[in-house]
């Protein structure tokens, strides 16, 4: 998408932290925003700090969770200010820590929060893209959709399981949405960030209360406060380069390079892992390989570094 100036956008988990870097980033590049968000405190203060920057926005609340909750929303938000051309599925929870040095492990996790962070991470980025992209098809005028992920969407360390596998989930399922909207001229980005300054531990906290079984349980001394003195990236430095990774078309964004030798590890585990066949002499046909290649990585892996438009 070169032109962003004058589009709009959709930010889930738009009230607070990363999403709200995002709205500020989009807003200072001309751009209409809703801000969506479950928290009504939340969005009445984004909404606040957004007015004072001269944007034009609007806020509602939604719980990404629910698909007719985002049926009722698009309806609103077409009606009263017009069409969303990027859509960016945000809103997430964490995984608990039992302490701050200590994981919630996935033998303690209870069913209550596994389903939390599914709903929350995974469900909503398959609500918000079964809900907008019909419309951006339909209207031919192409669009974007930005999927927030994590550096937990490549690296699965010990005592992130259940939050691992959300992020894995939100980066399969747009990697193949990928390819299916590219034809439709709606491009996809994957956000992969590491520590951003945020209210995330305070949110899934507060997110995590209102399960029936919160005050029972390992679940009832998991901690609600951030790791004291963690130093971590601008919220609005990740939606600057957010915005960057719209107008390029850029699958991956990865904010924080740093993480680049843990990545290559886990490359390189799984291609040691490719050997020998497990019936020698038998191959898949070249139709079965070539219905699994995905246009999408070949185009990714194509392109250069720095190279792209300049925001407009
Ligand atoms: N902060 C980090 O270090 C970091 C790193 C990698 C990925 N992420 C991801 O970034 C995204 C944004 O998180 P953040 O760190 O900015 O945290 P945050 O808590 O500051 O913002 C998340 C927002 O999502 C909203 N939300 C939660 N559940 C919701 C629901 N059901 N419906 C609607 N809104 C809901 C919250 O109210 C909150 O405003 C999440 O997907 C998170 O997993 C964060």
């Amino acid at each position: 998408m070169q032109f962003v100036a004058g589009k709009t956008a959709f930010i889930t988990g738009g009230a607070s932290g990363i999403g709200l870097g995002m709205a500020q980033a989009f807003a200072a590049a001309g751009m209409r925003i809703v801000v969506a968000d479950i928290d009504e405190a939340a969005l009445s203060r984004a909404e606040t700090t957004l007015k004072q920057s001269g944007a034009d926005i609007k806020t509602v609340s939604l719980d990404v969770s629910s698909g007719e909750a985002w049926k009722a929303v698009a309806a609103d938000v077409e009606a009263t200010f017009g069409p969303v051309d990027v859509l960016c599925n945000n809103a997430g929870v964490a995984q608990a820590r039992i302490t701050f040095d200590k994981h919630l492990e996935l033998v303690d996790v209870p069913d209550d929060l596994w389903h939390l962070l599914m709903e929350t991470n995974v469900t909503s980025v398959f609500n918000g893209i079964k809900t907008f992209a019909p419309k951006m098809i339909e209207r031919g005028n192409g669009g974007h959709i930005v999927n927030t992920a994590s550096m937990a969407g490549f690296l699965a360390p010990p005592g992130l399981a259940v939050y691992v596998a959300s992020k894995f989930a939100v980066m399969g399922l747009s990697e193949s949405a990928a390819g299916e909207l590219a034809p439709h001229g709606i491009g996809m980005s994957i956000l992969c960030p590491g520590g951003v300054q945020s209210n995330l531990v305070a949110t899934t906290a507060s997110r995590r209360a209102s399960l029936p079984g919160a005050s029972q349980g390992p679940a009832a001394s998991l901690i609600t406060a951030p790791l004291p003195h963690a130093p971590k990236m601008s919220p609005l430095k990740v939606g600057e380069r957010v915005l960057k990774a719209i107008v390029n078309n850029e699958l991956y964004v990865i904010t924080h390079p740093e993480y680049e030798p843990l990545m290559e590890e886990r490359f390189a585990a799984v291609r040691a892992a490719i050997g020998e066949s497990a019936e020698p002499g038998y191959l898949d046909t070249p139709t079965m390989l070539e219905r699994s290649r995905s246009q999408i990585y070949l185009d990714q892996a194509s392109r250069k570094q720095g190279a792209g438009s300049s925001i407009q």
